[in-house]
């Protein structure tokens, strides 16, 4: 099944007509039909408020199929978690963690609240993106707050384990918290998600999500997991909301019945990931591939990129550097489009790449 690009959505709603846009984190994709039925069969029955802590087997499901362990709290979205988790672990003018180039609520979270960033840069080596645990060990001393994300938005990079674990001793060394978003764990292609949470249970917030890998950012929803002392600080800065039940019946059905599509989904994903980077290679761009996400980080030779490519090639991309001071050349192109639309935005993008 195919559905015409909606209009009335972000993604393909806030640029003129002969605009491309590829870029806020959607897919393209419709939604799965067990979820769609779900929702259906749901939204048939009563809709009043359901318990204020939600639905308990939803969140049994959520542990086991996480592997994780602790408290589970439902978020309304998980950059709410983001916001609650700055509020409820720092003060204002503390310094707060983050690796960059990094999904730009993170830093929005940091400043809005008045906290300080400390930005530790992901190395670019020959092999990909890492963790500079050297440098984030020498900011560490100063904060009581790491926000991390894993799989990263917007590199791709899937930690590995022996990064994981070396964060994890850094973590101890300094008595850090970790937030760790997990949003992105399903969307992995050669390599799994292993939590970070496997290797720092008693200091980590794993925060999860629908949205991405089963396409359900219009319905938001997210879960915060971990030690009932870190979640139950967190619950204190969240608003007094109800879980949203329709995105909680969709949310289920995801983790019962969604396994096939998104086997199926991941197929096509890796296929554009493959076909971006040939192209990157093709141009000479700065490019590693994503181990996971649907997401391209690309380096591109001009200034403020994504502006410029919105213009000469009319493909809109997100501009790089709204991830972080320093990256204006970089731009994230999201990938998880049909074959064609993601050929004739490559054409166009050789063209105005060339003509620069
Ligand atoms: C890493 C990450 N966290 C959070 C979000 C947004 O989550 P929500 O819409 O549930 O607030 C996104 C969306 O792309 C994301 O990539």
């Amino acid at each position: 099944m195919r559905l015409p690009p909606r209009k009335d959505s972000l993604k393909w709603g806030s640029y003129p007509e002969d605009v491309l846009p590829l870029w806020v984190a959607d897919m393209d994709f419709p939604v799965a039909e067990p979820i769609r039925r779900a929702i259906g069969e749901r939204a048939e029955g009563f809709l009043g408020y359901p318990p204020r802590e939600g639905d308990r087997e939803l969140k049994a499901l959520l542990l086991e199929r996480g592997g994780l362990e602790g408290e589970v709290a439902l978020l309304p979205g998980v950059v709410v978690g983001l916001y609650a988790a700055v509020a409820a672990f720092t003060a204002p003018g503390q310094g707060v963690l983050t690796q960059v180039p990094i999904y730009p609520p993170f830093l929005s979270a940091i400043r809005e609240q008045k906290r300080t960033l400390l930005a530790n840069p992901l190395l670019e080596t020959e092999a990909g993106y890492r963790l500079d645990l050297g440098g984030l060990e020498r900011l560490a001393y100063a904060s009581r707050l790491l926000l991390f994300c894993h799989p990263q938005n917007p590199t791709g990079r899937v930690f590995a384990e022996e990064e994981l674990s070396a964060l994890a001793q850094i973590a101890r060394r300094h008595d850090l918290i970790v937030v760790s978003d997990e949003l992105h764990a399903p969307l992995t292609y050669e390599r799994p998600h292993v939590p970070l949470a496997r290797f720092l249970p008693e200091r980590t917030l794993t925060l999860l999500g629908p949205g991405k890998a089963y396409n359900l950012a219009g319905l938001p929803m997210g879960a915060a997991i971990g030690p009932k002392p870190l979640v139950e600080a967190l619950r204190r800065h969240l608003p007094p909301t109800f879980p949203n039940v329709l995105a909680m019946a969709a949310w289920k059905a995801a983790l019962l019945e969604g396994e096939g599509w998104l086997r199926e989904i991941l197929g096509k994903l890796r296929q554009n990931r493959d076909r971006v980077a040939a192209w990157a290679r093709e141009m000479g761009l700065f490019h590693f591939p994503p181990e996971g996400t649907y997401l391209a980080w690309l380096k591109t030779p001009i200034p403020q990129a994504a502006s410029h490519l919105l213009k000469e090639a009319r493909v809109a991309l997100n501009p790089g550097e709204n991830f972080g001071e320093g990256y204006d050349r970089y731009v994230r192109l999201n990938f998880a489009t049909y074959p064609e639309v993601l050929e004739e935005a490559l054409r166009r993008l050789t063209q105005a790449l060339r003509k620069a």
